[in-house]
């Protein structure tokens, strides 16, 4: 190896396997040689064949354990009746009848890997890898039957049937795009829909899913509440959803001095500590209902975004692009939790012509 007068390597020419010089490389002056693999150990079993015979009756023996747990099965099955509905034979059914398919699934599996490591024959081998490049033959053969592809169906020299065809499948999806008008009632601009709240001045605060109300003094520090607006409950089913999957609010006390606001304004929305957050998360609309009392961190568990709730749920991890909706809260003159209006921007995920308004 070449070292020059500092003692690091030389800039050498290297040559191919084949002979060719193809080019410079780096020596490096600290190589070493391939150890190789080390040196073939025989197995116990295989130094003493009586214990060779003894692994091979403890296969077998395994083998018909998992034939007696299989038995075992069927006949749990009909000493353990569940026709008749009641609790107790169904867990027993299921206990026993589990129990026993395990013991021959685990038997089978023991059995197996006993039967490599110390039954059958120790030896050792190496399989190079093959090129997988094929062989210039094969790749030319390819290219040829491309051309004669190309050449028999006219491709490159039929122009008009090759506009026809890119045209086809360009226009194929296009029902599929239109298909996503129907996700929005006709009569309804789908954005005021996606803008806009069951929340409004007034409406109280109630928990999901009873519709109970909620009095500031019930909300202790550190406490979570899942809320839904006052009347939802009373919907029909599938308004109720609808109106559910955007009005959904996450309620939570702090302490006022935890509570870090932007502006007045922003600290005029929550009542001594209490503040209430969309629930849907801004990435792509999961519920963020994960609430570590400690750092105040609010999880979603469909890609981990996390928001800071003493920071105006400000986006602290995760591909969500923007802070978690605050709902305006106050309280009504018995004490009651109650929107001071609707979400000042729109819930849940971004989309194309989101605005504030
Ligand atoms: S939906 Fe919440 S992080 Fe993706």
């Amino acid at each position: 190896m070449a070292q020059n007068e500092n003692g690091s390597a030389d800039v050498v020419p290297t040559t191919a396997p084949t002979g060719a010089v193809v080019g410079t490389a780096v020596v490096p002056a600290d190589t070493f040689e391939n150890p190789g693999l080390p040196p073939h150990r025989p197995r116990i079993v295989d130094l003493d064949p009586k214990k060779k015979q003894r692994a091979a009756r403890f296969v077998v023996a395994l083998f018909w354990v998992s034939v007696a747990g299989s038995i075992a099965a069927v006949f749990a099955y009909m000493f353990f009746p569940i026709e008749s509905g009641n609790v107790e034979d169904v867990r027993n059914n299921t206990l026993f009848v589990g129990l026993a398919i395990a013991l021959s699934l685990l038997a089978i599996g023991i059995a197996a890997v006993h039967w490599g490591k110390a039954v059958m024959d120790d030896k050792e081998g190496v399989d190079y890898r093959h090129p997988v490049r094929g062989t210039e033959e094969t790749r030319a053969r390819a290219l040829e039957v491309f051309k004669e592809a190309n050449e028999e169906s006219g491709f490159s020299r039929r122009t008009l049937i090759r506009g026809g065809l890119i045209a086809s499948l360009v226009a194929f999806p296009l029902p599929a795009i239109a298909l996503f008008r129907g996700l929005a009632p006709m009569d309804v601009d789908p954005n005021d829909l996606l803008k806009h709240t069951m929340w409004k001045k007034g409406l109280r605060l109630t928990q999901d899913p009873t519709g109970n109300p909620i009095k500031a003094s019930d909300v202790t520090i550190g406490s979570a509440y899942q809320i839904i607006p006052e009347g939802l409950v009373d919907l029909p089913e599938h308004e109720m959803l609808d109106e559910k999957a955007k009005a959904a609010v996450l309620l939570v006390r702090l302490k006022p001095e935890d509570l870090t606001w932007s502006s007045e304004e922003r600290k005029s929305w929550s009542y001594d500590g209490i503040v209430a957050y969309s629930k849907i998360c801004t990435h792509v609309g999961c519920p963020v209902a994960l609430y570590e009392q400690q750092t105040h961190n609010l999880l979603c568990p469909c890609h981990q975004s996390q928001f800071d709730i003493a920071n105006e749920c400000a986006v602290i991890f995760g591909p969500a692009a923007r802070p978690l909706p605050q709902l305006p809260i106050t309280v009504d003159s018995e004490g009651y939790l109650v929107a001071m209006s609707d979400f000042t921007e729109p819930v849940g995920p971004s989309f194309w012509e989101r605005s504030t308004s």
